[in-house]
């Protein structure tokens, strides 16, 4: 890395309960850098004004800034100006998906199919459009010791009656990518479209959509080294002109009269009212952040320390690595696991005892964590963002063997 990156992240300079934070919850929300806070601040200071409807200069630099902050992020996904939409987060583009685009595309007796693994922003919307639709929600189920969605899963679940197929690119309980080109393939071969949940992925590795070719994409901010309150809805830009708008209101109509409105053609048609101005430049210097690190030195400090992470867990008597333990194998920026006869809720509260902060539970994938073979139906969660360094590492490895004696245990 070029410098110590975690000093560009005030958040992380504290101590909790004594000791200096260990920050492994990036999955959950990665923390802000201070050239993004800096943006945000001087969007509010040196600007504020309502984008897309004043004439005066306040008015016309807010609407460069917010415009240009989608140009930015556009680049960095490599999708058109026109093909990306800024939303509240990755949930709020999934529903959006779901409420406007799949009704278009669902009837009665056809089909959507998602992995089992999937975060419940693309797993509830669907499974309540199906019920709503009288279709029905077919699962692909991981292999349980490495989090692989098996080809013949593919082949049985996807056919000719599945109109969409939504997955996350990268799991947020098993940190495993998945097979984005076979499932876009599998889906193209039969017409149905795809939906990728890029939350996880889209700060850990250089993403290019239109080479993905998915139809649709999400993700947060948040999980980006932006703000919370902005995300991002991708959608190819034939799909988009057909799908209908999600709210209606202010900055999103051509024309209205008093029985008919024209809408503006996307972005503009999905984002109704005044927009997130702070969550906009926010984003977009939190693009310029991760560029100007790169990402080559990203994805060699991220694998570095996820190896270590794995290795040491493997090499901890009582601990077992849930989905893929082996060390080699790319997993990106989240890893899980279990403390032999420990709750996870436990294991973090302790951790937290000592600086260190994971996620522990069901990590809002109810049906994975159900179908896993894991003890409490529950798991611990490190997360790792560009700030992690090994001494990070370290602590939690060092530090997982005192929850067991705390709780008693005579190992
Ligand atoms: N989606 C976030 C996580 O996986 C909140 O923790």
């Amino acid at each position: 890395m070029p410098h110590k990156i975690a000093d560009d992240f005030p958040v992380l300079n504290q101590t909790v309960n004594g000791n200096r934070l260990v920050y492994l919850d990036s999955g959950a929300t990665s923390m802000r850098p201070v050239a993004v806070l800096q943006a945000i601040d001087d969007f509010y200071k040196k600007e504020g004004a309502n984008p897309h409807r004043g004439l005066y200069d306040l008015a016309q630099r807010s609407t460069e800034a917010y415009d240009g902050s989608r140009a930015v992020v556009a680049k960095f996904i490599g999708a058109d100006y026109e093909e990306t939409i800024f939303t509240r987060n990755a949930s709020e583009s999934l529903n959006m998906i779901a409420y406007c685009y799949a009704p278009l595309v669902l009837t009665k007796g056809s089909n959507i199919v998602i992995p089992i693994s999937e975060h419940h922003s693309n797993l509830v919307p669907w499974q309540v459009l199906c019920k709503s639709h009288g279709a029905e929600l077919r699962y692909l189920y991981v292999d349980k010791s490495t989090g692989a969605i098996p080809d013949s899963e593919i082949a049985a679940k996807i056919d000719k009656n599945t109109k969409i197929v939504a997955f996350a690119h990268v799991s947020n309980v098993l940190g495993v990518m998945f097979p984005l080109e076979k499932l876009v393939a599998a889906a193209k071969a039969v017409g149905a479209i795809t939906v990728a949940d890029v939350a996880q992925s889209v700060p850990h590795m250089k993403l290019d959509l239109h080479a993905l070719d998915v139809d649709f994409a999400a993700f947060s901010g948040h999980k980006m080294y932006g703000p919370m309150g902005i995300g991002v809805l991708y959608g190819k830009r034939k799909l988009l002109e057909e799908m209908p708008p999600f709210l209606y209101g202010g900055d999103m109509i051509e024309d209205v009269r008093e029985q008919e409105t024209d809408f503006l053609p996307p972005p503009s048609k999905f984002e109704a009212g005044t927009q997130n101005g702070g969550g906009a430049v926010g984003i977009a210097a939190a693009v310029n952040y991760i560029e100007s690190i790169g990402w080559d030195a990203i994805e060699k400090h991220e694998k570095a320390l996820m190896t270590r992470l794995i290795a040491g867990l493997n090499a901890l008597p009582n601990v077992t690595v849930i989905g893929n333990n082996d060390p080699d194998a790319r997993r990106y920026g989240v890893a899980a696991f279990n403390i032999d006869g420990v709750h996870p809720h436990d294991a973090a509260t302790i951790l937290n005892d000592y600086g260190i902060a994971i996620r522990a539970g069901k990590h809002c994938a109810h049906p994975l964590l159900s179908y896993l073979d894991v003890e409490f139906k529950a798991c611990c969660r490190a997360s790792l963002g560009i700030y992690n360094t090994e001494e990070d590492i370290e602590k939690l490895l060092a530090t997982i063997p005192e929850v067991r004696r705390r709780m008693n245990f005579v190992d």
